[in-house]
């Protein structure tokens, strides 16, 4: 006869045999915290972004009750200090020591990668809320990789027809030499030169330098019609009161993605007014969801939402979508994916949905900046797609 403790033992081998049996979707619900690990600049020239990115993801699970796909979120963060030197032994913080489910970040194009490599290795699901590097819904695409921002050729493609439909001819450009930068200006350039226009100068910079001074002088004596610079953060507020200490904003037009002004308002003051930049999110959209969503955060932070608020807040969306399709478990790669894939993303900056790479097809706005807000134009490009070159979903 067997002792009653033998018999329970007995009983929980049985029950868990009998559910190793099933098969997956039939079991219970994941259980327990989803472990979130945020990997994002918290300072550095970016670190206002990676607040801003944060606050929004928070703010969107705190509208869910605290819990998306009926789990509990327990938050892991690293600050990656926009430094590609030190971004494999960040990201491995997160997946060896912390274990996360899943990875949010990052800002900087250039740490991005060393994420989308680990994230591969480690078959991790990832959610790129920023960074527009092409290889990550190119070259290294991948099932469990998804972005909510944009590419970075999007607004930079878009800006370069508005200069090119403005009459433009000759263009100099001028960012940081890194990724972003040069596929923001090759962006461009392709817009631009396809609409008659010619780029006839490349200006840059090693990122994070901000030493302006020299590249003014070098645009001043070539006398463009236009300047195209990608700068974000604190690097753009000193870029745009620099062009306009210098004396050249009243006489070359500035043009930039929205990165140029979004969050930056404050800081530029009277030197920004009037710039024209293109961007997937404006000032003043006046959609019932861009006014709760603007609400919401204003209440919960005493703060503008910028693009990054958005962007931030719909790496939580999506985590959120998918996870409701698999009732909370991140494991499920195949079918958390194909959730977004069909998916119709709700986001303040209009609707999205993800290109077969799983980057955002949306609107990119032409904005101006009136009043240290970057007031709706018109939209520039309707649900302009990445063509995602390079990209095979294995
Ligand atoms: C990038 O490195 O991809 C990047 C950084 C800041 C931005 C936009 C893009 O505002």
């Amino acid at each position: 006869m067997p002792t009653p403790r033998r018999h329970a033992a007995a009983a929980a081998a049985a029950t868990l045999l009998a559910l190793a049996a099933l098969p997956l979707s039939a079991q219970a619900p994941a259980a327990g915290k989803l472990k979130v690990g945020l990997m994002l600049p918290y300072s550095g020239t970016y670190a206002a972004l990676g607040t801003a990115i944060e606050n929004g993801f928070r703010l969107y699970v705190a509208e869910q009750g605290g819990k998306v796909g009926g789990r509990e979120i327990e938050y892991f963060r690293v600050d990656d200090e926009s430094d590609p030197a030190k971004a494999t032994d960040n990201v491995n913080k997160l997946i060896k020591r912390d274990a996360v489910d899943v990875l949010v970040g990052t800002v900087h194009s250039g740490v991005v990668a060393a994420m989308a490599k680990a994230a591969k290795e480690s078959g991790t699901t990832l959610i790129v809320p920023n960074a527009g590097a092409s290889v990550v819904t190119g070259p290294m695409c991948g099932p469990n990789i998804f972005r909510s921002s944009f590419s970075n050729w999007q607004p930079a493609y878009a800006m370069g027809e508005v200069a090119a439909k403005k009459g433009h001819k000759r263009a100099v450009t001028i960012t940081h030499k890194y990724a972003a930068g040069d596929e923001s200006v090759g962006g461009f350039k392709e817009g631009f030169e396809k609409g008659g226009g010619k780029v006839v100068k490349e200006l840059n910079l090693p990122f994070p330098q901000v030493e302006f001074q020299a590249l003014l002088t070098e645009i001043a004596s070539l006398k463009p019609d236009a300047v195209y610079t990608f700068f974000a953060g604190a690097a753009a507020v000193k870029f745009v009161k620099d062009y306009a200490a210098a004396g050249l904003k009243k006489s070359i037009p500035l043009y930039g993605p929205g990165f140029l002004t979004d969050g930056t308002l404050e800081a530029q003051g009277a030197d920004a007014e009037g710039l024209l930049t293109t961007l997937h999110y404006a000032d003043g959209l006046n959609t019932p969801r861009d006014n709760a969503f603007r609400l919401a955060y204003v209440k919960a932070y005493k703060l503008q939402p910028d693009v990054y608020a958005v962007q931030g807040y719909d790496a939580a969306q999506m985590l959120g979508i998918g996870l409701a399709a698999t009732k909370g478990d991140i494991g499920k790669k195949a079918e958390f994916s194909a959730a977004l894939r069909k998916a119709k993303i709700d986001s303040p900056r209009g609707a999205f949905t993800l290109s077969a790479s799983h980057n955002p097809v949306q609107d990119i706005y032409l904005r101006q900046v009136s009043n240290k807000e970057n007031k709706l134009v018109s939209v520039a490009s309707k649900a302009l797609a990445d063509p995602g070159k390079g990209c095979s979903m294995k």
